[in-house]
């Protein structure tokens, strides 16, 4: 629901310039919408950490998602159901008193993973999806895959088994290959032939980032292969990583690509694809982690994330689609219930913090200082 401060036409959704009274003939202007109201999102790629950057992050995101999908990817990884289980209950103790939100775990996919396992975490109604790290593509993978198709065949075909999807890091490990089109060879080399073998596999390839990418979900069966996107990989290029100098802050993997393929993303979310949807990637580290010699990948956008969305799908003039890709898109994909309650986005502008502050040190958030003009808060 679209709250407007003129038009009507702009909350009916009635085609541009049409409502008696709007003199917009030409132009929806998507800034006169002042207030949404929308099914509250989830989100479906999240790294809520262990420990004390658990408690620190945890309350971000329960206070603006029903649920998110929780990456394995903890030192050492979740590697099994059991672990998974017990992973999800030190969520659950971190979560503030009364919230609703909702952990759906997944397990880290090694070369020894076995089908007996796919069936345990099928049965569990814990574990959602089984996360696809080619070993060193990033921040603790290295117990990650090393040869897909020669290790983890008889895996892969429990998981068709068993509908369970592989949730997948895509992009090629190969130092050989520039860094830049990492995520397109990984799709020629591996998820093309994967989906040729496997073609009833469901697949989530994660935080896409090219416009390769976005061919490539398309080009699928729609409900079997779908792509989670990130705030960063809809609002900033890979200049934002050397603005004036270098911005530990903006450096994620996959890495920020050029304008052209942000431009392609945006497009395909904006559009009303059912087969992208909202998976933040949210990452923290700690600041001297990112601020260092050899910094860590991952952007903390948790705290602004919906506000992030927000401002790409009015920038597009897309705030009737917004809600779609937030709440609807990523539950119809995974087989589960939409949520019933709703979030309030109001365009009041805030100031995001410079970094939130914990006993054991600071996290800097994605536009860190910066003016978002959308305020979530939940009804
Ligand atoms: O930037 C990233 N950070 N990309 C990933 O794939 C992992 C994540 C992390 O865990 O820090
Ligand atoms: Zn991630």
């Amino acid at each position: 629901m679209l709250k407007t401060s003129a038009f009507p036409c702009h909350a009916l959704k009635i085609p541009i310039g049409k409502a008696k009274g709007c003199r917009q003939n030409l132009k929806c202007r998507a800034s006169m919408v002042e207030e949404l109201n929308i099914t509250l999102p989830d989100d479906w790629h999240l790294h809520l950490r262990d420990g004390d950057l658990l408690q620190a992050v945890a309350p971000h995101s329960s206070s603006h998602f029903g649920r998110a999908i929780v990456m394995p990817n903890l030192k050492p990884p979740i590697t099994t159901t059991a672990a998974a289980v017990a992973y999800k209950d030190s969520i659950m103790k971190a979560l503030p008193a009364g919230s609703n939100f909702s952990p759906l775990m997944t397990i880290y996919l090694t070369d020894k993973t076995s089908p007996e396992e796919i069936k345990l975490a099928r049965r569990s109604e814990v574990v959602y999806g089984v996360k696809l790290y080619p070993a060193g593509a990033t921040t603790n993978s290295q117990d990650g895959v090393t040869d897909l198709f020669g290790k983890c065949l008889t895996v892969l075909e429990e998981m068709v088994e068993q509908n369970m999807p592989l949730l997948v890091h895509g992009e090629v490990t190969d130092p050989k290959i520039d860094i830049f089109d990492r995520e397109k060879v990984f799709i020629e080399t591996i998820l093309q032939p994967l989906i040729n073998r496997l073609p009833k596999l469901k697949i989530v390839m994660e935080h896409i980032t090219t416009k390769d990418a976005v061919n490539f979900v398309e080009s699928c069966s729609e409900g079997l292969v779908a792509a989670t996107v990130t705030p960063q990989h809809l609002l900033l290029n890979r200049n934002a990583i050397f603005q004036g100098g270098l911005r530990p802050h903006n450096y994620c993997l996959p890495v920020l690509k050029r304008e052209t393929h942000r431009q392609a993303i945006v497009s395909a979310v904006t559009g009303g694809s059912k087969r992208f949807f909202l998976g933040t990637d949210s990452a923290p580290h700690e600041k001297r982690s990112k601020e260092s010699s050899c910094g860590c990948a991952g952007i903390y956008n948790a705290p602004v994330a919906l506000s992030a969305y927000t401002k790409v799908f009015e920038e597009a003039g897309a705030l009737d689609k917004l809600e779609a890709f937030t709440s609807f898109n990523g539950p119809d994909f995974y087989g589960l219930p939409r949520n019933t309650s709703r979030v309030k986005l109001t365009k009041t502008p805030w100031k995001v913090p410079e970094s939130f502050s914990f006993s054991f040190g600071e996290i800097v958030p994605m536009f860190a200082g910066e003016t978002l003009d959308w305020q979530p808060s939940l009804i």
